[in-house]
């Protein structure tokens, strides 16, 4: 048994507190290697943000799940290198999808799991929830959980509203399951492919596609239903447009990718939303950093040259979801 407290890790839980209070929410950023970890911990550290690391199914097939906490651990330590004195960061299981996985990740220095039961039917989800929140809090490792499903591209209509959380089930979700915050689908969805075209509308001027707005109506139902209560938003890469461009300018095809757009989450992280998880945003500056780097430099071989810039364009990415998007810069001072 390895706690996170020896890693010098946090959990969620007062973090999410002063976020709800403070109207800013906390980036959940995934990692699967070293360059996007160092770019996340040199822009929570110069901007004195407290960070959670997400760890998923797919980092840790990558990866392996112990070089991973040990990477987490080696970030604590190189946070305060960077002269960040008491760095506050998370180390957690994205996506969790049995009780043995968030166990072994509580019992291998994780200091917050989400087990992702959202799948299953409700009374269901509730047991599996309760028996994670039961074996992780024994040793004060804080549970997300999730309610509703994150609508998909391949829904025919627009956020169907059918997959949205609904309000009536919070109370009585969070009340039996006694976990610490909740995902809740309110119109976002995972990836690079957010919405179909048709589900969108186009800009006139730009001929951009601008998607459907976010739930927030039921999200502000869900708030009175559970005062101060902590959610979670997935999804919530806003698949930006000038990286998109960047990759099919040097040969990528990525066409249609389109993500949240930004305003709508600067007004999610102001609610009790205190968690907002981004990946595609991170995939998609890396690899158009690398693709214009090396269409410009056709003959660089070493990693480190078309590395670099792309860990440079992910700070800068993270950097600006911290100060204008997520607004949890200068809370981890
Ligand atoms: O929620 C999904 C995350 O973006 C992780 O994706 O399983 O491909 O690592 P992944
Ligand atoms: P994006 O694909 O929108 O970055 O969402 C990431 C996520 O929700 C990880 O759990
Ligand atoms: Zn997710």
């Amino acid at each position: 048994m390895i706690s996170y407290k020896e890693l010098g890790l946090v959990n969620t839980r007062e973090m999410f507190k002063k976020a709800v209070a403070g109207g800013y929410a906390i980036p959940a950023f995934n990692f699967n290697n070293m360059e996007q970890l160092q770019a996340i911990i040199q822009a929570a550290a110069e901007t004195k943000s407290p960070v959670i690391l997400q760890v998923s199914k797919g980092a840790r097939n990558y990866a392996n799940q112990t070089l991973l906490r040990y990477m987490a651990e080696g970030a604590v330590e190189y946070a305060k290198e960077l002269g960040w004195e008491h760095p506050q960061i998370v180390l957690h299981l994205d996506h969790g999808d049995s009780f043995e996985t968030c166990k072994s990740c509580v019992d291998f220095g994780f200091s917050s799991v989400m087990i992702d039961a959202s799948s299953l039917p409700y009374e269901e989800n509730i047991a599996l929830t309760k028996k994670v929140v039961d074996y992780a809090h024994q040793f004060d490792v804080t549970v997300e959980a999730e309610l509703g499903v994150l609508a998909g591209v391949e829904d025919e209509v627009s956020s169907a509203e059918s997959h949205y959380t609904k309000p009536e089930e919070v109370i009585d979700f969070a009340t039996r399951t006694g976990c610490d915050s909740l995902a809740i689908s309110i119109g976002t969805s995972h990836g690079a492919y957010k919405f179909t075209p048709e589900q969108c509308t186009r800009d006139p001027k730009t001929g951009r596609l601008v998607p459907p707005p976010l739930a927030f109506d039921v999200l502000h139902e869900i708030e009175k239903k559970l005062p101060g209560f902590p959610i979670v938003l997935h999804g919530s890469s806003s698949v930006p447009q000038e990286y998109v461009d960047m990759c099919n300018k040097y040969g990528g095809n990525l066409p249609n990718a389109i993500g949240i757009p930004e305003e709508q989450l600067r007004e999610a992280s102001k609610s009790a939303v205190c968690k907002i998880n981004i990946d595609s945003d991170s995939r998609l500056a890396m690899t158009a950093a690398i693709r214009k780097h090396l269409a410009e430099n056709p003959s660089h071989f070493d990693p480190r040259q078309y590395l670099k810039p792309a860990r440079e364009e992910m700070k800068k990415m993270y950097i600006h979801k911290i100060v204008n998007v997520l607004g949890s810069n200068g809370k981890a001072e």
